[in-house]
């Protein structure tokens, strides 16, 4: 990892006016959302996407996420689907989805595809910048590709450091795992392409029935979310999974036990960290990426971490930890 040197910036309306600024003049600025911080750039200018990719050192075949205030918005980069009415109550919130582009959408953010995944995040510090700067913005998770994704500013200049040079601090992530991605780009289809805060199950109170492809079923698909790489979001230390209320496999070296709560049936160990106090999956989620960062940086050989009830977020929670722990 590289020495922090990045400068950061509060969430004052002078920083905050500042953040615009850059970001209007084609700078990148890590940002937080209610989901994982961003390391956003001007959607519309070619010199700043660019800087993204650089900084993460992500493939250009990854396209990136675009981040607008509203609906009205929204419809200035994507082409209007009338499905997008029944999701309203979704927004802003932790739900991207994936839609035609307009042709003012660089093939940059797109990777040259006909779609462009478009979100309209909560988070009041993101809504500010995206209001003073007057622009989309693109943005990926702020962490080197394929590591995990950062809920806390300092995430981002640990793993990014200098190559990242301003941040805004924005506290923890209240969702602590990325948004819902639902691609609508296919008139009559709807398909949930990762799991997140906005479940399946709301998704299709809404909109009926919904398929799941959170499996990357082809080279191609892979390509077309990363996200769905059996690989993805892990630490370097090793992640070894076990089922919710179960005991962890017997391993042998320095092994850090990721529980969801205290477990009065397991004798406790030195090595034992947990993520909520009464197990629940929402506070595991808002967790995990932190204790992840942490125990990686602790020497362990092996980290047993302890699936969630698949079912609300714990899916999310569950498909993060499973890309974790696949080599
Ligand atoms: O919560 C989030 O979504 C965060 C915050 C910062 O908004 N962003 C995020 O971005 O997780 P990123 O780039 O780390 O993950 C975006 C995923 C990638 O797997 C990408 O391949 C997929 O979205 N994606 C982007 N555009 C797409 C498109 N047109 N079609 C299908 N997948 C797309
Ligand atoms: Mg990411």
């Amino acid at each position: 990892m590289s020495t922090p040197a990045a400068s950061f910036l509060s969430s004052s309306p002078t920083d905050l006016s500042r953040a615009a600024e850059l970001l209007r003049t084609g700078h990148c600025v890590a940002l937080p959302t209610e989901t994982v911080y961003g390391l956003a750039a001007d959607a519309l200018n070619l010199a700043a996407l660019a800087q993204v990719f650089t900084i993460k050192g992500r493939p250009l075949l990854d396209p990136l996420i675009v981040h607008v205030l509203d609906q009205a918005a929204l419809a200035e980069v994507a082409e209007p689907d009338a499905r997008l009415a029944a999701l309203a109550s979704f927004w802003p919130g932790p739900l991207t989805v994936v839609l035609r582009r307009k042709a003012c959408v660089p093939d940059l953010v797109t990777a040259g595809q006909a779609t462009v995944a478009v979100r309209i995040p909560a988070h009041p510090v993101f809504r500010d910048v995206l209001r003073l700067s007057g622009r989309p913005l693109a943005a990926p998770s702020a962490n080197p590709f394929g590591y995990v994704s950062p809920t806390k500013a300092v995430h981002v200049s640990d793993s990014l450091g200098a190559r990242c040079p301003w941040i805004v601090e924005g506290g923890a992530c209240t969702h602590g795992v990325e948004s819902t991605i639902l691609d609508l780009s296919v008139a009559g289809r709807a398909r949930l392409l990762r799991p997140g805060p906005v479940t399946h199950e709301a998704l299709q109170a809404e909109l009926g029935p919904i398929e799941v492809v959170t499996r990357a079923a082809s080279q191609q698909a892979a390509q077309a979310a990363p996200g769905m790489l059996d690989r993805h979001y892990s630490p370097a230390t090793r992640v070894q999974l076990f089922a919710r209320g179960a005991t962890p496999p017997t391993a042998s070296g320095k092994v850090a036990r990721l529980l969801l709560a205290r477990r009065p049936d397991l004798p406790a160990g030195p090595t034992d960290f947990y993520l909520s106090e009464q197990g629940s999956a929402e506070e595991g989620a808002r967790h995990l990426f932190d204790l992840l960062r942490q125990l990686d940086t602790r020497g362990f050989d092996l980290i047993q971490a302890e699936l969630a009830e698949a079912s609300g977020i714990g899916v999310a929670y569950n498909d993060r930890l499973t890309r974790a722990a696949a080599r």
